[in-house]
């Protein structure tokens, strides 16, 4: 139970990598907030919780929207108590090349896998300074580090997810620790809705550990970034992708 008595919000956890990290850190003692736009998915999340003896709430809303960050922040505080654990883990993807990307497209994709992170930071930080300590995680990419033909404003917003990331770590130090993941292909329905693994054998085949990942490789480093176990890590994107291009 390395998170027992933690409170800890997990975005983008109805599905994916967000799920199997919701799931972990409530098996972990952990009390969750759960949130994405789809009701179904996010209480069968919940209920999976709750029937193994967990604490969970959801909190539904567009990540694009800064509304929703001050509902989350506020529905964990009235339902919990406190913060202690941030994943900004919601993130969409913006497949248009360069030339053809809108500045509608590319101010969405901003909104929902950046600017909700630092809001949700904004709201969630001063509590954590108050108590002392806290932890934040953000899910960045592979793609923070490199660019591909054809996802220009995915690309670009995860980039600045990792530097987003170090300006949190520098900001909200000592007691607040940032970390962000950069995956590799995971499998998930993001990897799904783009053609599956196959879209992205590449990946498979340019990692020496020769698997598609799967989303516990990165709730488990999540959990890590979380817990003290890593608390001489700070302000670092750590790559979870099977050593893809190492
Ligand atoms: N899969 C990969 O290979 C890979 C690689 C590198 C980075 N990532 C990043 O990993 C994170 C998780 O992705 P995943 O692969 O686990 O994808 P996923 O299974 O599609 O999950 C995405 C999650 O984000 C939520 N979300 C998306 N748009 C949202 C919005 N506008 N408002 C609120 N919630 C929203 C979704 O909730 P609802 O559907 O309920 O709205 C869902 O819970 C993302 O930031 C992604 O960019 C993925």
């Amino acid at each position: 139970m390395r998170l027992e008595g933690k409170v800890a919000i997990v975005t983008g956890s109805t599905s994916g990598m967000g799920r199997a990290t919701a799931k972990l850190f409530a098996q972990e003692g952990a009390k969750v907030v759960v949130t994405g736009r789809n009701a179904e998915r996010a209480q069968a999340v919940v209920d999976d919780i709750k029937a193994a003896g967990g604490e969970a709430i959801c909190v539904l809303g567009d990540a694009s929207d800064p509304a929703f960050a001050e509902e989350i922040v506020n529905k964990t505080i009235e339902q919990f108590g406190t913060i202690d654990i941030l994943v900004n883990n919601a993130g969409m993807l913006s497949m248009s090349p360069l030339m053809d990307v809108t500045l509608e497209e590319w101010d969405k994709v901003f909104r929902v896998n950046v600017d909700a992170a630092l809001r949700l930071c904004q709201l969630s930080a001063p509590v954590m300074k108050e108590k002392g300590k806290g932890v934040i995680v953000n899910v960045a990419s592979v793609a923070s580090f490199a660019a591909h033909h054809g996802f220009a404003g995915y690309i670009s917003s995860k980039h600045a997810m990792a530097g987003l990331s170090k300006s949190m770590a520098w900001e909200l130090g000592p007691e607040i620790r940032v970390n962000a993941i950069a995956p590799g292909c995971i499998h998930t329905a993001m990897v799904d809705s783009i053609g599956g693994v196959e879209a992205l054998q590449f990946m498979v085949d340019n990692c020496p550990v020769k698997r598609v990942g799967q989303p516990e490789d990165i709730a488990n480093v999540a959990l890590f970034l979380a817990t003290d176990d890593s608390a001489f890590i700070d302000g670092q994107v750590i790559k979870v992708d099977g050593g893809f291009e190492a």
